[in-house]
């Protein structure tokens, strides 16, 4: 390969070193699954139509969080300490409004689902709490649609900022998130039947949890007993993230569910 560099042969600096030696695998390694697979031409030529319209149906975001940002987020978490995250997904939107600590997320007077309140508390690794934190909370609905990304679902919809009070404590009300399924029309989806995978994932919360000095936790939590638990497309799921909410009684048209969560966040390094 030619190098466009200002370097002389043999005098890579180290970010062309390391992009070298990465890059140089990931082709490799490619390669050999070629050989390994006996692909055809007309196989190679599907495939390279496929990656095209992966880029023209805008679906690069979803191919990475889908089947690798998972890799590096348990490499990321092997020198972290404090509560488990996962991975962030593609669904993210900043600046949802600010909440209180007690608070129910912004939904629908009509917002299908069973009810959910999710209490706990934030604290640091040695224990103490942080009031003050952010728990960044975003989900989809039921029907597992995300807003801003759903035409059928009110824009900041399930989305929120929750500032914990005293001792670090919050108490969020919101819906039981529905099991999700990457869109299915596009070439993932394609991929997804063309192989026999199953597209969804369990439903699950997103939460970044953010107090000053200390490392922002990336995580999502998923419910007990839910379908696709062991088979989510994006292997995101972990045992530590799996909440067991208690069902509250006299649920009348609604089943209503409570659950405890706390964080621990790392003090930054500085
Ligand atoms: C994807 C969707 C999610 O909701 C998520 O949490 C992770 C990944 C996705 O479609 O890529
Ligand atoms: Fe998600």
């Amino acid at each position: 390969m030619t190098a466009t560099t200002h370097a002389a042969p043999g005098e890579k600096t180290p970010s062309q070193r390391r992009v070298d030696a990465f890059a140089f695998d990931v082709i490799g390694r490619i390669n050999q699954a070629i050989v390994d697979h006996d692909m055809t031409y007309d196989e190679y030529d599907a495939v390279k139509q496929w990656l095209i319209r992966v880029g023209e149906a805008g679906e690069w975001p979803l191919v990475l969080d889908v089947w690798f940002e998972h890799t590096v987020e348990e490499l990321a978490a092997r020198s972290r300490h404090g509560s488990q995250g996962t991975i962030l997904g593609p669904y993210y939107l900043p600046d949802a409004p600010e909440l209180p600590a007690q608070t129910a997320l912004p939904m629908r007077s009509d917002e299908p689902g069973d009810r959910l309140v999710l209490r706990g508390q934030v604290r640091s690794l040695d224990g103490t709490p942080l009031p003050g934190a952010t728990l960044d909370m975003w989900q989809a609905g039921a029907d597992g649609y995300y807003s801003g990304f759903h035409p059928s679902t009110p824009e900041g919809n399930l989305r929120g900022r929750v500032r914990t009070g005293e001792e670090g404590r919050f108490e969020v009300q919101t819906v039981v998130p529905g099991p999700y399924t990457i869109p299915i029309e596009g070439p993932c989806g394609e991929l997804c039947r063309a192989a026999g995978w199953s597209p969804w994932r369990p439903g699950h919360l997103h939460l970044i949890v953010s107090a000053q000095g200390h490392v922002p936790l990336t995580t999502q939590l998923y419910f007990e007993g839910e379908e696709y638990l062991d088979n989510d497309v994006a292997s995101a799921v972990k045992p530590e993230l799996v909440l067991s909410p208690a069902e509250e009684p006299g649920g009348s048209d609604r089943r209503r569910f409570s659950e405890s969560y706390d964080f621990v966040l790392e003090p930054a390094r500085s």
